[in-house]
């Protein structure tokens, strides 16, 4: 067995981590009190390059297999850097995001990489360094940003500093892990154990024994992962980290999310990050509710940080098919958080397949999208969200490889993955959603996420404007306002499984100019109209399609033009 086989597949208890979530969810909204102020557009920060990303996450061993070994691997992440953006703003047949996000590169113990071995190494089964400088180089001479995952929460217990610390207290190392004589008798945030015993002692793992907490109490840890940071940021010239397990940096006792100490370690860190390289991203992992993740933006903690709740009640509502439940979470968070400055996402590597959580519906998952492009907040696709990839992780013994499956390229065995054996069998969904097969489709998945990043992209209102949500006499329509001082777009989606007729829509105060505009259509089907603004920027009871109908799940896009 060499050492690629002895990869380990583990898996973390997070199907009770997300029963509790949805409790919280759902007990949030039952309290939720009433609406937002309505916000304004963000200021403009000159380096705040990300505030108009979208970004694309990347499984690098499941993204193209480039040298016939059956796993995915920079090199091939490079081939397919032309799919995710050529660099000619004149082609639209790209996917058009300027941003990815690549998931643990360097070496672990583990397939998926969250169990570091070597924080400077890079995976041996992905490659070189010289491999990622060349991926790097590509990547920004296309207009690409690049941002790797960095786990600081924890190592491996292979790696050599919990190996020689292990080997007891007059370790050099020892201080650098969390140790404990008594098992004190408590477990972690989703039931698990995190104490674990190493002979007369024990180390705390937050995630698995497998996962032993590194020590940012002491000194010498925090310095390590500055070194650490300042190789990515100056060596390989990275663009910025998605921080794993953010919110578990530092425990205190018994509680061991959000604590003090954990904030103001990133607080320093991001000071830290911002000295080497202003314009480098922070992005948190903060699986948690939005009341406890938006303090982090507000005391500078990280620059974004993931919407969860977002995430989940967007699908919750269009599997209701009705949005009251992801327009109340959204009023919540466009109040909660500075201006746009969180991460938006429809599902990511931890979680069903998008179109595994809607029932296979290619409509409903074009209205996910949808709404990922056109509502405030920087987006992020999920590899093979594009498509409609399915994969569901499964309830009695749950497999995270079945989200992160290997990409469909085309409808060839392997799916154009590899030429190989792959690493992990191909999804059987793949002669039908893959890249070929839907590049050439107008109406495919694929187009309509070229068509809307592109939308968003060319249109500021829609990139970084503010946000006001609509009234509707229609409650299974859901509308807003994105506005900057130049350009106000209105979007009205319908999650009905049905037709919706009649809507008539109110904006409550704005800060848009009183007048007469003409509603212009940028996307859906409707016969253009106009809308009388009054003087506090509001408009009452309009239908919007006069005489038209909202088809299900469809959403229409109106740029209002000043009336001459
Ligand atoms: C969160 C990551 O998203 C997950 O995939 C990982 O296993 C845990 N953190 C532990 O690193």
């Amino acid at each position: 067995m060499n050492a690629k086989d002895e990869k380990r597949i583990s898996r973390f208890p997070f199907a009770v981590s997300r029963l509790l979530f949805a409790v919280f969810s759902f007990t949030l909204l039952l309290t939720a009190c009433g609406e937002p102020e309505p916000i304004t557009a963000p200021p403009t920060a000159g380096s705040d390059w990300w505030r108009e990303a979208v970004f694309y996450e990347i499984f690098v061993r499941s993204y193209r297999d480039s040298d016939r070994d059956g796993m995915g691997d920079l090199q091939g992440v490079i081939e397919k850097l032309d799919y995710l953006n050529d660099g000619d703003p004149a082609t639209d047949t790209d996917l058009g995001v300027t941003a990815v996000w690549l998931m643990p590169i360097t070496e672990a113990a583990s397939y998926h990489g969250y169990d570091t071995l070597d924080y400077t190494a890079i995976e041996a089964d992905y490659g070189t360094e010289a491999d990622f400088r060349r991926l790097i180089d590509a990547a920004h001479e296309r207009g690409i940003r690049v941002i790797v995952d960095l786990v600081l929460n924890h190592t491996s217990s292979l790696h050599p500093w919990f190996v020689d610390a292990r080997t007891g207290p007059d370790s050099d190392k020892w201080d650098w892990y969390v140790w404990i004589d008594e098992n004190p008798a408590y477990f972690g945030p989703w039931g698990q154990t995190v104490w674990h015993q190493n002979g007369r002692f024990h180390y705390f793992g937050l995630f698995t024994p497998e996962m032993p907490d590194l020590n940012y109490t002491n000194p010498d840890v925090t310095a390590e992962m500055y070194a650490v940071t300042r190789f990515w940021l100056e060596e390989m010239s990275v663009d910025g980290f998605r921080l794993d397990a953010t919110r578990h940096l530092i425990e205190d006792g018994e509680q061991m999310s959000n604590t003090t100490a954990t904030r103001d370690w990133l607080i320093a860190y991001r000071d830290f990050v911002h000295g080497i390289n202003p314009d480098a991203v922070l992005v948190g992992e903060i699986w948690d509710e939005t009341v406890r993740v938006a303090p982090y933006i507000d005391a500078g903690a990280v620059d974004l940080a993931f919407e969860f709740n977002l995430a989940e009640l967007l699908l919750l509502s269009l599997n209701q098919t009705n949005p009251a439940s992801f327009r109340g979470q959204l009023a919540e968070v466009l109040a909660g958080y500075p201006g746009g400055q969180y991460a938006t996402f429809l599902t990511n590597h931890d979680m069903d397949r998008l179109m595994s959580q809607l029932d296979e519906d290619p409509t409903r998952a074009r209205l996910a999208a949808t709404t990922l492009f056109t509502i405030p907040g920087v987006p992020f696709i999920y590899y093979g969200e594009e498509i409609g990839m399915t994969g569901a992780r499964g309830a009695l013994q749950p497999r995270d490889e079945n989200v992160r499956t290997p990409m469909q390229w085309e409808p060839v065995e392997n799916a154009g993955f590899t030429d190989a054996l792959p690493w992990l069998r191909v999804n059987q969904g793949y002669l039908g959603q893959n890249v070929i097969v839907q590049d050439a489709a107008p109406d495919s998945l694929l187009t309509h996420y070229r068509q809307l990043i592109r939308l968003r992209q060319t249109h500021p209102a829609l990139a970084r404007g503010g946000a006001v949500l609509l009234e509707s006499s229609c409650d299974r329509m859901l509308g807003y306002l994105r506005a900057t001082a130049d350009e106000q777009i209105l979007v009205l989606h319908n999650f009905a499984d049905d037709p919706v007729r009649d809507c008539a829509f109110t904006l409550p105060a704005s800060d848009i100019a009183a007048g007469v505009y003409e509603t212009a259509v940028l996307f859906g089907d409707a016969a253009a109209g106009q809308i009388t603004v009054d003087k506090d920027g509001r408009f009452q009871d309009v239908q919007l399609t006069p005489n038209g109908e909202h088809a299900p799940f469809t959403t229409l896009i109106l740029q209002l033009q000043p009336g001459s």
